[in-house]
């Protein structure tokens, strides 16, 4: 009997304590309660520098160093081939999409752009100014080379 009554109480514990863990959950609403609309966090802004971005591999799709506010891009128009396109540049100055976007799946370069290669935000994105909400341990593979050239003269 007594037994049970403490398994009794022990319940109604044991779902406060739940409901309290509950609240101390990590989430993107800045604390705010789940019934109650918090505070909106502001837009960061899209850098519009110019200068073209680092790869951090050679594969990288390069970022895109401008605004792609209202550039179209459907079946019937695209916005971005009116400046990157092959007979574009010498107008706009911008730099020409490379051969891999005229190439199709096995390989060969085609006389216009690929399908493959028509959407180009599948691939290239705009950079904006927010905090990473990670910290990032990305690692160059220049310092990858180094790093194990050190280790292997280290070793001799
Ligand atoms: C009005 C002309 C224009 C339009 C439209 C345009 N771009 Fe650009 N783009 C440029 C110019 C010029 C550069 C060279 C850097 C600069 O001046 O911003 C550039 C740079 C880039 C780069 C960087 C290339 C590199 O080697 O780093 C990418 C990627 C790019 N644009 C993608 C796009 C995409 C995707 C769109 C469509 C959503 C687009 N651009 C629309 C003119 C344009
Ligand atoms: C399937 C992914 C993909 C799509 C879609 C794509 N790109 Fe790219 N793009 C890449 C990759 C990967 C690179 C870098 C390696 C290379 O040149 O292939 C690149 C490179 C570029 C460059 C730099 C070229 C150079 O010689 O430095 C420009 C400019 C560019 N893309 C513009 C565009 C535009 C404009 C479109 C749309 C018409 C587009 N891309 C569609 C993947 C893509």
């Amino acid at each position: 009997m007594k037994h049970l009554r403490l398994a009794i109480l022990a319940v109604p514990l044991f779902i406060a304590t739940a409901a309290a863990a509950q609240n101390q959950v990590a989430t993107l609403r800045n604390n705010a309660p789940l019934a109650e609309e918090g505070e909106a966090t502001q837009i960061p802004g899209i850098v519009n520098t110019d200068i073209r971005q680092v790869r951090n591999y050679p594969d990288q799709p390069p970022l895109i160093p401008h605004k792609t506010d209202n550039y179209q891009v459907d079946l019937n128009s695209n916005k971005c081939l009116t400046c990157h396109s092959r007979t574009a540049v010498e107008v706009s100055q911008a730099p020409m999409i490379s051969v891999t976007h005229f190439m199709n799946r096995e390989g060969q370069t085609l006389g216009a752009v690929s399908p493959r290669r028509y959407f180009c935000n599948q691939c290239h994105v705009v950079q904006t100014n927010a905090r990473p909400l990670v910290e990032n341990e990305f690692v160059d593979i220049d310092r990858v080379i180094d790093y194990v050239n050190a280790q292997q003269s280290g070793a001799d």
